[in-house]
């Protein structure tokens, strides 16, 4: 069992009776609450419109809780802006840029000097099957590949905290299945702390270590027990079908 790292019980990510509505609607969420350990590999699920990915908006600090309290490692829950590396659902390459531009962009955002990090991130682009790749546009890439330079980008922030919003859900199965694995060993190395959009349940039991299901306007936590370290060959075996089986009835009997 991989143990949680880090030098304090505190946690990643603590959300402690949030709500939130957009305009005078009935709220999105209704104080939910949630943690995440450092370390931790979780997901969260949910039918489409379910608000995952206002979730993300709401702790990456884009939006503010209407009550609640959202509190990034030991920040100040007012300044969350810039503390996580964040990978929002639509994460488009920018075309006129090459590939190692664009992974350097949010180093010129945070007016770091880029140019210092250079070598580091192609040492990463040649980790990530890259290498031949850093001048090329985007255009010139498959999906996979387009996913794993914006997953780069997510990660040259430096944030322990990484916020992943359906990063491979325009993948057809076997490129994902590829990426799981890629995933699933990178994160193993690097030891961060993952928060994971999906809608495909597999792919949440796969990779995670907790699930969150956003159902009505609440929550439900769902451990998953399986062992690591995990291959995509798991999802053939019984117990991995029978969480799969739980999961698709807590989603059905949603309200
Ligand atoms: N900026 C916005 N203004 C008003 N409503 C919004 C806005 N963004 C999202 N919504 C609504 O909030 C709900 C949750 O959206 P979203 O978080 O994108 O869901 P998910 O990522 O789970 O598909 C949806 O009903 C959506 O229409
Ligand atoms: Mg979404």
């Amino acid at each position: 069992m991989r143990e949680a790292i880090g030098l304090s019980n505190s946690s990643m990510l603590s959300i402690k009776d949030l709500t939130y509505s957009f305009s005078d609607e009935r709220p999105i969420f209704q104080k939910i609450s949630l943690d995440v350990q450092p370390g931790e590999f979780v997901s969260v699920i949910g039918a489409s419109g379910s608000g995952k990915s206002t979730l993300f908006k709401l702790i990456t600090g884009l939006l503010e809780p209407d009550v609640g309290e959202i509190r990034i490692g030991q920040q100040d829950t007012k300044r969350r802006l810039g503390q996580v590396g964040y990978m929002p659902q639509k994460d488009l390459l920018l075309p006129w840029r090459t590939v190692l531009d664009n992974v350097l962009l949010p180093l010129e955002v945070t007016k770091e000097k880029s140019q210092e990090k250079i070598p580091g991130v192609r040492e990463w682009l040649a980790c990530f099957g890259l290498a031949d790749y850093e001048n090329a546009y985007p255009n010139e890439l498959s999906g996979g590949m387009k996913q794993r330079v914006a997953f780069l980008r997510t990660l040259v922030t430096g944030r322990d905290l990484l916020l992943l919003d359906e990063p491979f859900g325009a993948l057809d199965s076997l490129t994902k299945r590829n990426m799981h694995s890629w995933l699933l060993g990178l994160w193993g190395e690097l030891r961060k702390t993952v928060l994971f959009i999906t809608h495909d349940l597999e792919e949440a039991i796969l990779l995670s270590d907790r699930i969150y299901l956003l159902k009505g306007n609440g929550i439900q936590e769902i451990k998953v027990s399986l062992p690591r370290p995990r291959s995509s060959e798991l999802i053939y075996q019984s117990d991995f079908m029978a969480m799969r089986k739980e999961l698709e009835w807590l989603i059905q009997h949603e309200r």
